[in-house]
């Protein structure tokens, strides 16, 4: 069986259902009528995946187990491997799993007999967020075919990167990586516009924070970089009228976009994270049914939409 790893395991009509799920939950309540148990490992930080997991999970009916890396058995010298089988043998029904490294995943492969979902691995892996970044540019434009994207910022050491220019080049759109040489990646085959060519002509434009985390290079005074790589406030008056601003988060504001431009009218940045809770529900639920751990019959849709504008109609009128 399947984990849910990295977006190259994915085809575009799989990527398109997951959306499609997405969507379905966006507008009508579903809530899995067996109990169920998910494990967030989490060993690096995050605020937007881990959360919006956790309000997924929730919303399915499924109840999230608590794990603090720092506080767990793994300060003892528990492995990841035994750590998983642990929550396995406890009754944990699915792993969702955040590590530095990169390939993570192989301590794990084809040895739980419960499904694996990857929330960030190393600079490699990050497909819930590209699912989430899809969602959010379907939802502005109605297509990915012919849309000029340009991811920009530190995608050398970036796993959203990697994985952002594998899906949306799967769904048809085109993308280009933009910033400073020093963080440009040239083996993985994507072409490369100076960063005010790309301002001017893309349709999205993904800027990247600086994985400080993952290196130590810094390309000189944060001023600097803002002035050369960042979207400026006179820069955001050059973009496309139609086009938008995403950022996977967390947002260094005055470093890679002005801070009065993380919240105008073209930024999509807190979209993208509502969005995550729906594509992640879709993860989840794809993963429980293709492992057989629940069946179609097990998905209740417990609050139809002509019910909730029924709803609502009968409260405005009271
Ligand atoms: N985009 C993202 O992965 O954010 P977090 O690190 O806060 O989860």
């Amino acid at each position: 069986m399947n984990d849910f790893i990295s977006v190259r395991d994915l085809s575009a009509k799989e990527i398109v259902c997951l959306l499609d799920m997405a969507n379905r939950f966006r507008e009508d309540e579903y809530k899995i009528s067996t109990q169920l148990f998910a494990a967030n490992l989490f060993f690096e930080p995050s605020t937007r995946t881990k959360i919006s997991f956790i309000v997924a999970e929730k919303k399915l009916g499924i109840e999230p187990l608590d794990f603090h890396a720092e506080t767990s058995s793994m300060k003892k010298g528990e492995s990841l491997y035994d750590t998983a089988k642990t929550f396995e043998a406890i009754g944990a029904n699915v792993l969702v799993v955040r590590h530095e490294a990169d390939d993570w995943d192989k301590e794990l492969a084809d040895k739980l007999s419960i499904p694996i979902i990857n929330a960030g691995a190393g600079k490699k892996d990050h497909p819930t967020q590209s699912l989430l970044d899809a969602d959010t540019i379907y939802q502005e434009f109605g297509r990915f075919s012919g849309l000029k994207i340009v991811i920009a910022g530190d995608i050398k050491h970036s796993r959203v990167a990697r994985s952002n220019a594998e899906m949306l080049s799967k769904l048809g759109a085109q993308v280009y990586f933009s910033g400073a040489p020093e963080f440009m990646d040239e083996s993985l085959g994507y072409p490369v516009l100076s960063f005010d060519e790309a301002v001017e002509n893309c349709d999205v434009l993904m800027l990247l924070r600086i994985q400080h985390e993952r290196h130590n290079e810094f390309v000189g005074a944060t001023l600097d970089y803002h002035e050369n790589f960042g979207l400026t406030i006179e820069r955001e008056k050059r973009m496309k009228k139609h086009a938008i601003i995403l950022h996977p988060g967390p947002v260094n504001r005055g470093i890679e976009i002005d801070s009065s431009l993380v919240e105008c009218n073209r930024s999509k940045i807190f979209k993208q994270m509502e969005n995550g809770v729906y594509v992640r529900m879709a993860v989840l639920t794809k993963q429980l049914l293709n492992w057989g751990i629940i069946d179609e019959n097990k998905i209740e849709k417990c609050n139809s939409l002509e019910q909730r504008q029924y709803i609502r109609k009968v409260r405005t009128v009271n």
